[in-house]
């Protein structure tokens, strides 16, 4: 069985790093049914049948489609682990949603591979880590380099043995994808594994439908990987996730094609979707914040969304929302607004106001004493006043999506996410963050944005 030899070969390798067998954290047991946990002469946690080395057959790439937390990178890890020590010499792609996401999560992350060679006790392996360059060589003369989703240029040239793509329903660009399967043409057998949950896009689905023909599919739901995930994360997920539809997705790994009754469809989106700015530039951009201690709602994230327009079109430019502190999401929000040269920073004025006005100003001169942002005067501020429901104020944005005005620029994953399963009336009272600072930000440019805030500060002088 190829499994079985690609196994001796690596720990034949591990053994020749002299350290004790008792020592190794092996992953792979060989009981048909195992739910992972100590058992016989297993001390540890070790790997359920889903997460074992790859699967036998004649696949060429292994989707582990799973929820969050499941071990999904923790798998990619083992795999790539195994495969680097048990071949010598051979090239391999890291391929993250960013090159941070790469080097942090694939490689030095609690479930990278340095920590997976570290329970084999086989850290000898490695001859050094370019944390800079993102390249980790063996002593073997296996090679693997990181690489970054949002630069698919990058991947045009280098060839590999292997490939691992993290998270891939969450690259900014397909085209990334592209350029890892062109490059996947050395040896006699080159392969790719790909984990992450899985999205609604188009390269996802194309995935899926080659099930059984070169593509080996396997599921995975948060709950299996409980035992090895502390409570509290446990906490979050329940918190962000229950009762909703996108918890399906995020902890059951359904694909969830288009939601009933949803405002936006991902094929709206994928319709109006560009791959780069529009040459002429953008009139004006602005940065919608919809803070996470300002509101009611179970989500402890915080929504910042850029969005820029040009005549009567939309561009979203980037969501950097994310879970911050009360000062860490003004911090967030005004670094985008200064690399953006936004026009603006916009709120919603119901709840807590004036508390986030007060937030973003006390920051801005906190960070300018600091020395932290160019000099600048002092941003203009935006309130939405949001008398009306949340449904009719996404109804006009909807609107522009179906009309193909609002087009996104790459893929803004968790945003899209968000407005396309949040269903008016069904889902809490409450919309979800992103969605609403996105919905905040359009509903300030689509109206009279000049009469608004006035021109565009570097544009019109640029
Ligand atoms: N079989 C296992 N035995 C022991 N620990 C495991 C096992 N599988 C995963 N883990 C651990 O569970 C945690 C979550 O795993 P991992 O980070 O791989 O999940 P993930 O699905 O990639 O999560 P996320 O959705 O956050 O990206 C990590 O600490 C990982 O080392
Ligand atoms: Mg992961
Ligand atoms: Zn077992």
């Amino acid at each position: 069985m190829a499994g079985m030899a690609v196994l001796d070969a690596f720990e034949a390798a591990a053994q020749a790093f002299e350290r004790p067998r008792s020592a190794w954290r092996k992953w792979r047991c060989d009981r048909d049914i195992c739910d992972g946990l100590p058992h016989d002469q297993w001390t540890f946690n070790h790997a359920r049948p889903q997460q074992q080395i790859a699967p036998a057959g004649d696949w060429d790439i292994w989707l582990f489609l799973a929820g969050r937390g499941t071990g999904k990178t923790r798998t990619g890890a083992e795999d790539m682990a195994r495969y680097g020590v048990g071949s010598p010499g051979v090239r391999c792609a890291l391929i993250g949603p960013t090159f941070t996401d790469a080097r942090d999560t694939m490689v030095e992350g609690d479930s990278g591979i340095l920590a997976v060679l570290e329970r084999y006790g086989a850290l000898r392996a490695v001859n050094g880590w370019n944390r800079s360059l993102g390249e980790l060589f063996l002593t073997n003369g296996t090679r693997y380099k990181c690489f970054s989703a949002d630069e698919p240029e990058r991947l045009r040239g280098p060839q590999h043995h292997r490939a691992w793509a993290d998270e891939l329903g969450s690259w900014r660009y397909a085209d990334a994808w592209d350029q890892v399967t062109f490059g996947l043409r050395l040896g006699r057998k080159p392969r790719a594994i790909v984990t992450g949950t899985p999205r609604n896009t188009k390269l996802i689905r194309e995935l899926v439908e080659r099930e059984g023909d070169d593509v080996h599919v396997t599921r995975g739901a948060t709950f299996d990987n409980e035992a090895n995930l502390a409570a509290s994360t446990m906490a979050t997920f329940r918190r962000r996730y229950s009762g909703t539809r996108l918890g399906r997705q995020e902890l059951y790994a359904e694909l969830l094609l288009d939601t009933p009754g949803a405002l936006v469809t991902m094929a709206m989106i994928d319709a109006a979707r560009v791959k780069h700015l529009p040459d002429a530039g953008l009139d004006h951009v602005v940065v919608a914040v919809d803070p996470a201690t300002t509101n009611t709602k179970d989500s402890d994230e915080t929504g910042i969304l850029v969005v820029g327009s040009l005549h009567e079109d939309l561009y979203a430019l980037e969501d950097c929302s994310g879970k911050y502190s009360p000062d860490a999401w003004a911090r967030e929000a005004i670094n985008a607004y200064v690399e953006w040269e936004a026009d603006a920073l916009v709120y919603e004025s119901n709840q807590g106001g004036d508390m986030v006005r007060q937030t973003l100003v006390t920051t801005w001169r906190a960070m300018r004493a600091k020395g932290l942002l160019p000099d600048l005067p002092e941003p203009r501020i935006v309130a939405v006043h949001a008398s009306r429901g949340k449904r009719a104020r996404a109804e006009p944005i909807a609107a522009l999506y179906e009309q193909g005005r609002f087009h996104h620029v790459g893929a803004l994953p968790k945003y899209e996410d968000q407005f396309t399963t949040w269903v008016p009336g069904i889902d809490a009272e409450d919309s979800p963050d992103r969605m609403d600072a996105g919905v905040w930000a359009a509903t300030v440019l689509a109206q009279n944005f000049s009469e608004r805030v006035g021109g565009g500060r570097f544009r019109s002088s640029a």
